[in-house]
């Protein structure tokens, strides 16, 4: 882990026009420079620096941030990868810091592992070049395949000799451990001690992460033999596992982006191929069924995914079968279908850029589309099978997210299937809650064990953004902190307590409301954030914006950007329109105020809805004394929420001031 002292320098040294005009070109306009958002596609520029304040913020797809944010979204790093991407641009040395034994171990495992695949790698690269046998067999398969030389260095491919530990051994002379060796995949021992290749004259394939780091291999047989397989690949290891990776996303991901699409395809060399046609933004799933990790990796790049597959009828049947998984993902997904006969490979090698783009551009469609039709080809007029393809279809439309594209579906379908829409409408809508049942049933059983705490972040996730009031709430009260934290506020003088006036910082004043209360924030990420300020609340030195956006956790600093950014670059906000003559501190604190007790009202009106639920409840109507005591807790809730009031008409804000 990088140490808080130099992700700060590094954000102190990156300056947002500098990196962003690496890759976008800006120009002057007022205080702030404007260019073509590099995220989206776009004629007239919406994406707006501002050097004054150091951050970046498209106003047509909603991203911005800071310095790191923009190399971590363009360049697809993780945000330590990101920071050390600046520090190298920036001359900065990076300082990390300690991490446990155990943590040592296993990043220390980690990299040797990455290591010796880039020596095999290397290894494999060199001997299908320079080898005779690699250039007679590899090199030459290769060329009869139509792959050309800059394409053969590009995807990094290779050879492997037809000996059984040609690797073995020359790795083992070079003094790579032949225990971590193992570890990799590309070779194992035997009972008997000796350690054989895994792969050995067979072309190779190797599989990049999406940062570019080789982490596994395919390996294809050069003849057909019924005895061994065609493909064989690297198996898993404590740096690969199969389903988190998708040959060529290293290659494809900025044409992803740019084309906002993403292809999928099966094989190596339909990925291949189709990049040396000019088709770049292409990814292969490796003849398994995608995963959930798979398609999350492509949804980081594109909302849109068109399938394309072979024109036989088996391949296209099997793959149906993952799709709704996509689907519920909410990527909008279209088929296309080749020819009789033609892979994406073939295709590629025996047509122009030119006409596989056009073939792409008028054979696809929409996924529910080709699904109908297919199926419909299929069942003829066989009544049953006819009501459980229609069973099928609408259960693939219902665990569609979004709500248009659902009932435009319904709609679609109800005329390719002759059925009434109103009917295909309540049958989705039963499907659709069902699935929620089962997805709380899984949720509440999962809360119950702790071993699945994933879950409930993701469930708070969830409820945050279903417009939760309180996380609502919480969130003003951050960005409050987060703008305003370290600067001083006027507590009034309180005569009916005989409290002078005094100073405090806004953090000082907004922990002692809410932690005095004995009140914790809900959200983990905005509890993380107050926690943290309040410890700070006594260093004169704190700047409450500064510190969290330099934070080592990429969570707080994104979400520091994004509730920091908006009041630079869009209107002043409100506390720069309040009138002149009235003092900064006394703003403050009245804006703190609110919030606060904004804040309390909220969480008394959820526990008074809990009461009433309780009250009503038999349970509660058949036990007197329970219900007395309900009685009660409404009682005394009544009381807060009026003491709420009078508090805010105290203070002379007004009720109508709360909407916040
Ligand atoms: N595959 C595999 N193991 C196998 C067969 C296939 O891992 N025994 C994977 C490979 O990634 C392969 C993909 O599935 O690229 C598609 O398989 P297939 O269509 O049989 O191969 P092609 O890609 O068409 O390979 P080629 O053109 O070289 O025959
Ligand atoms: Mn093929």
């Amino acid at each position: 882990m990088i140490d808080r002292n130099t992700i700060e320098r590094i954000i102190d040294a990156a300056k947002v026009e500098e990196v962003v005009s690496d890759f976008v070109a800006l120009r002057r306009r007022g205080i702030n420079l404007i260019g073509l958002c590099p995220f989206h596609d776009e004629k007239t520029p919406s994406f707006i620096v501002s050097p004054a304040k150091n951050i970046w913020k498209c106003f047509g797809c909603g991203k911005g941030g800071n310095p790191v944010h923009f190399i971590m979204e363009h360049e697809q790093l993780t945000y330590p990868e990101a920071l050390k991407w600046l520090a190298r641009k920036y001359n900065i040395e990076v300082k990390e810091r300690e991490m446990s034994d155990e943590e040592k171990q296993r990043e220390s495992m980690r990299e040797s592992l990455f290591v010796i695949n880039q020596y095999a790698h290397k290894y494999f690269v060199d001997n299908l070049h320079e080898s005779e046998e690699g250039r007679a067999i590899g090199l030459n398969y290769f060329r009869h395949r139509g792959i050309n030389d800059e394409t053969i260095r590009k995807f990094g491919l290779g050879y492997s000799l037809e000996k059984r530990d040609a690797l073995a051994r020359k790795a083992a002379a070079e003094g790579y451990n032949p225990a971590l060796v193992d570890k990799t995949g590309l070779c194992f021992t035997t009972e008997d001690g000796r350690q054989l290749d895994r792969f050995w004259g067979r072309v190779m394939f190797p599989v990049h992460t999406v940062s570019g780091k080789v982490v596994a291999f395919g390996g294809r047989l050069l003849q057909s033999n019924p005895k061994a397989g065609k493909y064989i690949n690297s198996p898993e290891s404590e740096i690969y596992h199969k389903s988190d990776h998708l040959y060529g996303i290293y290659f494809a991901k900025q044409a992803i982006i740019q084309k906002d699409c993403c292809i999928m395809v099966e094989g190596y060399l339909d990925v291949i191929s189709l990049h040396q046609a000019g088709i770049k933004n292409v990814v292969a799933s490796s003849g398994t069924s995608l995963t959930i990790e798979q398609i999350r990796l492509v949804h980081r790049f594109t909302n849109n995914m068109l399938l394309l597959y072979d024109g036989d009828k088996a391949g296209i049947k099997a793959s149906l079968r993952g799709i709704d998984m996509l689907l519920r993902e909410g990527l909008n997904i279209k088929v296309a279908l080749l020819p009789d006969g033609e892979d994406p490979d073939s295709y590629a090698q025996s047509h122009s850029t030119e006409e596989v783009e056009q073939f792409l551009k008028e054979n696809q469609v929409d996924f529910i589309t080709f699904k109908t039709s297919l199926l419909l080809d299929e069942v003829g007029n066989d009544p049953i099978r006819r009501a459980s393809l229609i069973g099928d279809v609408i259960k693939s439309i219902s665990v569609i997210p979004n709500d248009i594209l659902r009932s435009e579906y319904t709609r679609k379908c109800s005329e390719m299937l002759q059925a009434k829409e109103q009917v295909l409408v309540s049958e989705i809508a039963k499907l659709r809650r069902r699935d929620a049942e089962e997805k709380l049933n899984k949720q509440t059983k999962a809360t119950s064990d702790e071993k699945e705490a994933e879950v409930t972040d993701e469930q708070q996730n969830r409820a945050f953004e279903e417009n939760n009031t309180i996380y609502n709430k919480e969130r003003a009260i951050v960005q409050f902190i987060l703008r305003n934290g370290e600067k001083q506020l006027l507590v009034p003088e309180d005569s009916s307590s005989g409290t002078p006036s005094f100073t405090e910082s806004v953090i000082s004043n907004i922990h002692y409301s809410i932690d005095g209360d004995g009140i914790k924030l809900s959200h983990p990420l905005y509890k993380k954030i107050f926690e943290e300020a309040a410890e700070h609340a006594e260093n004169p030195n704190f700047v409450a914006e500064r510190h969290f956006l330099a934070h080592p956790d990429e969570e707080v600093s994104r979400l520091t950007a994004e509730l920091c950014n908006d009041r630079y670059i869009l209107s002043k906000s409100f506390s720069e329109e309040d009138t002149e003559e009235r003092n900064e501190t006394a703003i403050l604190f009245e804006q703190a105020t609110r919030l606060v007790i904004s804040y309390k009202q909220s969480l008394v009106d959820e526990l008074l809805k809990e009461t009433m639920r309780k009250l009503k409840e038999p349970a509660t109507m058949q036990d007197a004394e329970l219900a007395n005591e309900v009685m009660q807790n409404y009682k005394y809730l009544k009381e807060t929420q009026q003491a709420l009031n009078n508090l805010l008409k105290h203070y002379g804000f007004g009720e109508c001031a709360l909407n916040i």
